[in-house]
């Protein structure tokens, strides 16, 4: 957990708009909003009978918009969609991503589509949607609003096993820290950063999303968990590249030779 405090975030009136919620994190997220008393949720992602899956769960509870993050224009619309439908949104939490598993060795030469919307989902997309959003949540009807952008442990380890992926966290991660500078005199819209867990270090993925929705209803500005919490913390430059090693040979992940 972080020594960073902001004030503690009303989770019973809040109207969080979480992209990616129809699955995984995000919705353990979103399980994790209504436990704690919050009545509406606002969901996104790209297959749509997994945001109606999740709908149907909680009737009446969880909206949805079929929307890529990956898609300048989806975003847009998304703006217009939640402001047309949903004023009383006061919570972005950029929580879509993607991971590609692709180590050095074994990318291709080409700039293919999958690469370039590894870096367009995972940083553009946050980018651009907390620009879309400051406007919209400065004016929440709430006395609070939030950013949240759900970044990794990868953002302070380099990945060997995938680089690119850790690039972007990593990315995602400085924006963050710039916003947050940025907003702290609104007194609106304190941010919130780093979700962590790493994919295969076998959190579980509820608890992982209870110690960070109640970090965030507790005042934390940075929530961490399991190693990425421990990793958030290390400014030494020796014990992130041994980290970064230790990782890479976990995940056995091969060398150029
Ligand atoms: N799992 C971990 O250990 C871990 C650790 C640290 C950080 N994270 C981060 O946590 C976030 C969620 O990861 P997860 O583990 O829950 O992954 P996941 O199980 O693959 O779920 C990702 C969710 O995001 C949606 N999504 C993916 N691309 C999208 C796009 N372009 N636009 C809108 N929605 C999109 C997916 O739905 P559709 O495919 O239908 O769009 C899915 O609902 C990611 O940002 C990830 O980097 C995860």
């Amino acid at each position: 957990m972080s020594s960073l405090k902001t004030d503690p975030f009303d989770i019973t009136t809040s109207v969080p708009l979480i992209t990616g919620g129809g699955s995984g994190i995000g919705f353990g997220l979103l399980e994790q909003f209504l436990r704690l008393g919050c009545t509406k949720v606002l969901i996104t992602g790209r297959r749509e009978h997994i945001l109606k899956q999740a709908a149907a769960k909680y009737p009446n509870k969880v909206h949805y918009l079929v929307s890529d993050a990956g898609s300048a224009s989806d975003r847009e619309a998304l703006l217009r969609w939640v402001t047309e439908n949903h004023p009383d949104c006061n919570a972005l939490i950029n929580n879509a991503g993607i991971q590609r598993r692709v180590p050095l060795v074994e990318e291709t030469t080409e700039w293919t589509a999958d690469r370039a919307a590894e870096i367009e989902i995972n940083l553009s997309g946050p980018i651009h949607l907390c620009s879309l959003f400051i406007p919209f949540l400065l004016k929440a009807p709430q006395k609070q609003a939030m950013i949240a952008n759900v970044s990794s442990g990868l953002a302070f380890t380099p990945f060997v096993g995938g680089p690119t992926y850790a690039a972007t966290k990593a990315g995602l991660h400085s924006y963050t820290m710039a916003l947050r500078w940025t907003l702290e005199d609104t007194g609106k819209l304190p941010t919130k950063s780093n979700l962590g867990g790493g994919h295969d270090f076998g959190e579980e993925c509820e608890d992982v999303c209870k110690t960070v929705v109640e970090g965030v209803a507790n005042s934390m500005l940075e929530v961490g968990y399991g190693m990425a919490d421990k990793w958030r913390l290390v400014g030494d430059r020796d014990a992130v590249e041994a980290n970064m090693h230790g990782v890479g040979e976990w995940v056995h992940v091969p060398k150029w030779s």
